[in-house]
């Protein structure tokens, strides 16, 4: 796991932006796994710019999104649908029937998973999978004590979750109790994964998924065992960690072929 501190959360966004485009680049059908939330925003707003001023061409990418909440169409002004169209798709040249997630509104959800697994092993896997993190460690949607080989399945949300998330929901409205994610064991087949963490309200769950022990308990943990996991923290971000220095100091040394 590579730990990439920034100074800001706009500093890292740029970063991300920067590896995402490489991959895009030189693969442009590349298999792209997408995470909603507040976090990927910036990375979002950069990829377009990168497309209006610099051609970054996404005709041939097919995109698989994390997760959806059960019960929201894509019309809901809270899906993550909605969310996706609005902060990223709307705004660059991506073929719709390449930019996948799941189906909140699936009548058989267990076989709704199956064919979304399905799919991304059709469109040969995801080449990098981005990931924000919940203040309790989860990823896409999977809550602590999630199986560390879980597959896309549905999830019941904790309410601490569904608290910090209801910002997204009109005032009043109810966040769901459940929803479609992909599994931590789908999570972990993808070549590349990229972790963003921005904010001193993520930096507990950061250090332990980081530093901590690899548990269920904190389902960010298991990326330790992940060949290839980037994480690009802001400053406030890597306040717990106990290497923090280290990681900075690796990072101003590298030598230049190996930056982003
Ligand atoms: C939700 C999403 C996660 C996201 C997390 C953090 O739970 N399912 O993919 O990482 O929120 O959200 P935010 O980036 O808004 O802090």
């Amino acid at each position: 796991m590579e730990v990439i501190i920034q100074p800001t959360a706009e500093a890292a966004s740029l970063e991300a932006a920067k590896k995402v485009a490489a991959i895009v680049r030189s693969k442009p059908n590349a298999v792209l796994g997408l995470a909603t939330g507040s976090t990927p925003l910036g990375l979002y707003r950069e990829l377009i710019r990168m497309h209006r001023d610099e051609g970054l061409d996404f005709s041939q990418v097919t995109t698989f999104n994390l997760d959806e909440y059960v019960g929201l169409g894509a019309e809901h002004p809270a899906s993550y649908h909605h969310f996706m169209w609005q902060f990223l798709f709307s705004h660059i040249n991506i073929n719709p029937s390449r930019a996948h997630l799941p189906d909140g509104l699936a009548s058989d959800i267990p076989s709704f998973c199956g064919r979304y697994e399905q799919a991304i092993t059709e469109a040969g896997g995801l080449d990098l999978q981005i990931l924000g993190i919940g203040a309790d460690g989860h990823i896409g949607f999977n809550e602590p004590a999630s199986s560390l080989a879980s597959r896309t399945r549905i999830k019941t949300l904790t309410e601490r979750t569904r608290s910090d998330n209801a910002h997204f929901f009109a005032p009043g409205e109810m966040v769901p109790q459940h929803v479609i994610t992909m599994g931590v064991g789908t999570i972990m087949e993808a070549r590349e994964v990229l972790l963003l963490g921005f904010s001193s309200r993520k930096a507990e769950a950061l250090a332990a998924a980081i530093e901590g022990p690899v548990t269920q308990m904190v389902p960010a943990s298991v990326l330790q065992f992940h060949p290839k996991a980037t994480v690009l923290l802001d400053e406030a971000a890597s306040g717990n960690l106990q290497r923090a220095d280290y990681y900075r100091h690796v990072y101003a040394n590298k030598p230049v072929w190996q930056r982003i």
